[in-house]
Order: C-alpha cells, then sequence, then structure tokens
C-alpha cells in the first residue's frame, strides 16, 4: 500500500505539526488508538492507521481551500495519488456529511463515498473519543466538548444534532466490535 502508517505520519506531521500542535496532539492520540486497534483488525490494520494520521490534514493552512477540513483534506489526499479508500475515509469520517450540508459543501462532498464498513466506524470512534488536545475523552463528553468550544450557531453545532444517530450507530458498532476482541477497555 503506497500510504503505508509512517508515510501517513510523515505527511500529517509536516502538515499540522507546527501549524497547528494542538490539533496535532489530538492527531497523534487518535493514531495511537488506531495503531492498537489496528492489530487486531486484521487486512484493513495498516489503512485505519494511515487514514487515522491523515483524517485532520484539512485543517493545514497549507491545503485549506473550502475551509470544511473533511473535504479539503480529502481533495488534497486524492491530489497526491492517495488510495481512493483513504481519501474516501477522509471525506466522510465523524459524520462530515452532516456539517457538509449545514456548511453548504454537501454536493461537493458528493465527489467521495461513505464506505460505511466497521474500518469506518472504528475512524470515527478513535476520532470522537479523543478531545481536541489529545485527552481521551467519552464519547457524550466529547460532543458536549465539541458543542461548547463552537458555541450554539455555529455549523459544527448545528450539525451535530443532524449527524447524532449515526454518530452513536458507529460508536455503538465499534464498542461491540472492541469487546469481541477484548479491547474494550484498551482504546
Ligand atoms: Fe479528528
Amino acid at each position: 500500500m503506497p500510504f503505508e502508517p509512517p508515510r501517513a505520519e510523515d505527511q500529517a506531521r509536516r502538515l499540522l505539526a507546527v501549524a497547528l500542535p494542538r490539533r496535532w496532539a489530538h492527531v497523534l492520540a487518535v493514531a495511537s488508538k488506531a495503531r492498537v486497534i489496528g492489530q487486531e483488525l486484521g487486512e484493513d490494520g495498516e489503512l485505519l492507521e494511515a487514514t487515522a494520521w491523515l483524517h485532520d490534514v484539512g485543517y493545514s493552512p497549507d491545503l485549506a481551500s473550502t475551509g470544511f477540513h473533511p473535504l479539503d483534506g480529502a481533495r488534497y489526499l486524492r491530489e497526491v495519488v492517495a488510495p481512493k479508500r483513504v481519501v474516501d475515509l477522509v471525506a466522510f469520517h465523524s459524520a462530515a456529511w452532516a456539517e457538509a450540508q449545514e456548511f453548504g459543501v454537501a454536493g461537493e462532498l458528493a465527489e467521495f463515498e461513505d464506505e460505511r464498513t466497521l474500518t469506518r466506524d472504528l475512524l470515527w470512534y478513535c476520532d470522537m473519543t479523543t478531545g481536541p488536545d489529545g485527552t481521551d475523552l467519552d464519547f457524550e463528553d466529547r460532543m458536549a466538548e465539541v458543542r461548547e468550544r463552537y458555541g450554539p450557531h455555529h455549523y459544527v453545532t448545528r450539525a451535530l444534532d443532524a449527524g447524532m444517530d449515526e454518530r452513536r450507530a458507529a460508536v455503538r458498532r465499534s464498542r461491540e466490535w472492541l469487546m469481541s476482541v477484548g479491547l474494550a477497555d484498551q482504546v
């Protein structure tokens, strides 16, 4: 796979570590969860970790264009010829479609595909149980944190409710799987 985890890590570090150190701390924590999970995930293990490294590159000031980070990240990754699944997973991570509707870029996001697999659920899980500075957070606490950080009128907050059922379902499926492989207490 041309985007194996070490290369994804380098690329994400280059785009985020200096420009956005707090975001980078979040990415480090998300990727470390993804690595632990990836070891039990079989053939998608490396894909999950590589995607975790790259999921927030769209925040980088070097490549932000629409200002909607899942879309900017996915378009950048498509341009640098990342594997299609990496690109699609980044585009739709953590119920991005709901935010895209609020942000007015749902049509653009439709350039990509939500694969709706366990790997996708687990990426969402790693992201949605990690705070903006890399702290471990329970899913419901993380949602409350987002609401508080953006304020009641921000599109992210409005989108939170629109995407909530799907987020909760992804977290529930992830937890069930994590329990089944004995990882529930580790990530
Ligand atoms: Fe994230």
